[in-house]
């Protein structure tokens, strides 16, 4: 249950909290469509078990589909797994789990049509092939009656969904039920087991609401906590700061808290660059695939079918020569117009609007004209602000496009993540499945009990909301199973309740000790702010990590740098200060910040290629090198030693082309 908003101001942290201690057979991290699908699942499977969900935020309204979405990127359809793993494979440059993308083009669907099912209008073609949105579309009947969904692309289909998230998380609370669910609780760290090696226990976290730490043990836990943002300097600062593509809550938790405890990560050198309506964030896929909409250069030429674009792409066939150019490609030419000095890059939507327009009546261009407004209103409302701020009236004045500052993920057109168990199949390679005691539990971790979905899973992007939803069942089964399978396993965690309090209020204490000292409360020579390293980590990302400062580029040399700069950070974090709970969350964040961007950076370093041009580019190794690394890149951090250990895993092929 949420607590109520906060009194005026922020809640003051004291330095004794109090501790709630609890045992659960079942603990979800995380509360967003993954965490949410979960939730949704569980109790179908493990019966009286003890399940409990911890979100940071509230349910409604938290993680990626806060704002709602106004498309459904992942619907198979007419389309066939096989073809749904062709895909993945070649936007992500051919190296992927095609277990894991197989299993899931399986089963997403079914989430789809619970979402309708549950309230979501979902767009239907009409028997004279008109598109139907809203009310006018429910009447067509359902998805799974077999009505035809709107179509963009091939994957994609339309949606009503301002309130998508809303109704995915009340279908969650009823089925978990309100006492089983935390919100505003921040999860700090998971906890292994003290008597069994590589066994998950417990997490602890805390109340953003009130002084109160959660200890909580379990005997199976999934960490779905979404990707990371706000790891590289965005492009909107001064009085745009706080904007951002990602959703803000998602602080790579899922990555750092799970490397602590020893996980395997896979793929972390991938990162999304996504190019987006410039300042707004607004999306560009609706303007792509289903206004039909071109992208310009400065001279107004269609730069992508120009002669020197498509010698670009055949370096990168067959990916760059496929029918859908990838997305890390399709930014790739963007960057090579803008360096060439032929920039900005340009929306062209009065041609595209026009184009449209002359097909349809009066009424019909009316409608049409308002979703490209609703486009933005449904998921990004700030650039339809920005539009209106702008004088920018879509039929007549193009909008700029512009590739943003890279963020981590693994559900949206990026694949960073853990390395997971794949389904146990007879065609599933074994070096594929992670066992217990002889068993497979899919979607499970490399830490024995401990999974995870969504962004969370490595190797298989463009699973979007659909997608993480219905791994977040995929992976509840699983869970389900591992308790009934570990029945008699009895949590026991090694730290006492007293040690994990000095750990998390650590920052609290450090400011409460010498927050005196000095009349301005932000600046001490004893401690310093968490905003004070957030700008650090993002400074130092921003010039040496390829971020927008360097048009996506880095070198052996710089980062060998910020190498250094993060372990300093690392050491400073130590000295980190919090005088309220508001302020404890954001230490916590920049610490998770901080290691999610170091394995980012050392798997970049590993590499020696350049994988995803338009993403990133590694100078010293530019192009790709498929005879030394079409593989995974997998790293391990060992909680006892304080070492990392990073290697190369084998990509086995099991979808021909
Ligand atoms: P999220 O849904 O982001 O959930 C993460 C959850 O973890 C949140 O509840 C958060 O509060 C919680 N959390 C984070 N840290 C902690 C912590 N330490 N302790 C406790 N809780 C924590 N998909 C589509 O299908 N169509 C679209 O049009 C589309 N548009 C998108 C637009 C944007 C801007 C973005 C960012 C994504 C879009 N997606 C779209 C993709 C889709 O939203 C994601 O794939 C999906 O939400 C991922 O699910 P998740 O559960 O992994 O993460
Ligand atoms: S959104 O989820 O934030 O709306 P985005 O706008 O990038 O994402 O894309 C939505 C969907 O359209 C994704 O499935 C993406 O792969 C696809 N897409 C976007 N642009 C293109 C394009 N130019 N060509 C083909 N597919 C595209």
């Amino acid at each position: 249950m949420a607590l109520p908003n906060k009194p005026l101001g922020e809640i003051k942290a004291v330095r004794d909290p109090e501790v709630e201690e609890r045992e659960v057979d079942i603990l979800i991290v995380g509360g967003g469509m993954a965490a949410c699908g979960a939730a949704f699942e569980i109790k179908k499977w493990s019966g009286d078990k003890k399940v409990l969900l911890v979100d940071k935020a509230a349910l409604e309204r938290s993680g990626a589909v806060a704002q709602g979405l106004s498309a459904i990127n992942t619907y198979i359809g007419e389309n066939t797994p096989d073809d749904y793993v062709r895909m993945v494979r070649n936007d992500l440059m051919g190296i992927v789990r095609e277990d894991l993308i197989f299993d899931l083009g399986c089963h997403v669907d079914d989430s789809v049509f619970l979402f309708e099912e549950w309230g979501l209008p979902i767009w239907k073609m009409s028997d004279e092939g008109k598109k139907l949105d809203g009310k006018k579309g429910q009447k067509m009947g359902t998805l799974k009656g077999g009505a035809q969904p709107v179509r963009t692309g091939k994957w994609q289909i339309m949606i009503n969904g301002e309130s998508y998230k809303r109704i995915v998380a009340e279908a969650a609370k009823l089925a978990l039920g309100e006492d089983n669910i935390l919100e505003r609780v921040f999860i700090v760290k998971l906890l292994l087991d003290a008597n069994e090696e590589n066994r998950i226990a417990g997490a602890v976290g805390f109340s953003v609401r009130e002084n109160k730490i959660y200890i909580i043990k379990c005997n199976t836990m999934m960490v779905a906590c979404g990707g990371a943002v706000n790891i590289y300097q965005p492009r909107s600062v001064g009085e745009g700061k706080g904007r951002a593509w990602y959703p803000i809550w998602n602080a790579g938790s899922t990555y750092t808290m799970c490397m602590e405890v020893g996980a395997e990560l896979s793929m972390m050198e991938n990162r999304f660059t996504p190019s987006r309506y410039k300042d707004g964030y607004g999306p560009v896929g609706a303007w792509f695939l289903l206004f039909k909409a071109k992208t310009v250069n400065g001279l107004g030429e269609g730069y992508v079918g120009s002669e020197a674009a498509q010698k670009e792409l055949q370096k990168y066939a067959p990916y760059g020569t496929a029918a859908i150019t990838p997305t890390c490609l399709r930014n790739h030419l963007m960057l090579f117009e803008m360096k060439e000095g032929r920039g900005p890059v340009l929306m062209d939507t009065p041609s595209a609007l026009a184009e449209m327009g002359g097909k349809l009546d009066k009424k019909e261009f009316k409608a049409l004209e308002a979703e490209a407004w609703e486009n933005f209103l449904d998921m990004t409302c700030g650039q339809a602000n920005l539009w209106c701020g702008t004088n920018t009236e879509p039929d007549k004045k193009m909008s700029e496009i512009m590739p943003t500052e890279p963020y981590l993920l693994g559900s949206h057109s990026g694949c960073c993540g853990l390395w997971t168990s794949g389904p146990d199949f007879d065609w599933v390679p074994d070096a594929y499945k992670i066992k217990y005691k002889d068993k497979v539990y899919n979607r499970m971790t490399t830490v024995n009990g401990l999974f995870t979905s969504g962004d969370g899973v490595g190797c298989s992007g463009h699973k979007f909301s659909s997608g993480s939803h219905a791994e977040g069942r995929i992976a509840a089964k699983a869970m389900a199973r591992f308790v009934r399978d570990n029945a008699d396993f009895k949590p026991a965690i090694k730290e006492s309740a007293e040690e994990l309090v000095d750990l998390v209020y650590k920052p609290v204490r450090t400011f409460l000790d010498h927050c005196e000292y000095t009349t301005a409360i932000d600046i001490n020579p004893n401690y310093l702010k968490p905003a004070g390293m957030t700008y650090r980590l993002m400074k130092a990302t921003h010039e040496y990590g390829a971020g927008t400062a360097t048009y996506y580029m880095t070198s052996s040399k710089n980062l060998e740098i910020v190498m250094e700069m993060l372990q300093l950070m690392r050491e400073d974090c130590e000295k980190l200060a919090a005088g309220d709970l508001h302020e404890l969350m954001r230490c916590w964040e920049i610490y998770h910040r901080i290691w999610t961007v170091e394995s980012h950076l050392r798997h970049i370093q590993f590499r020696k290629e350049t994988r995803y041009p338009g993403f990133y580019y590694q100078a010293d190794y530019p192009g790709q090198d498929d005879e030394n690394w079409f593989c995974f890149v997998n790293s391990k951090y060992d909680p006892k030693a304080g070492t990392w250990d990073i290697f190369k895993k084998e990509y086995i092929k099991i979808i021909p082309d």
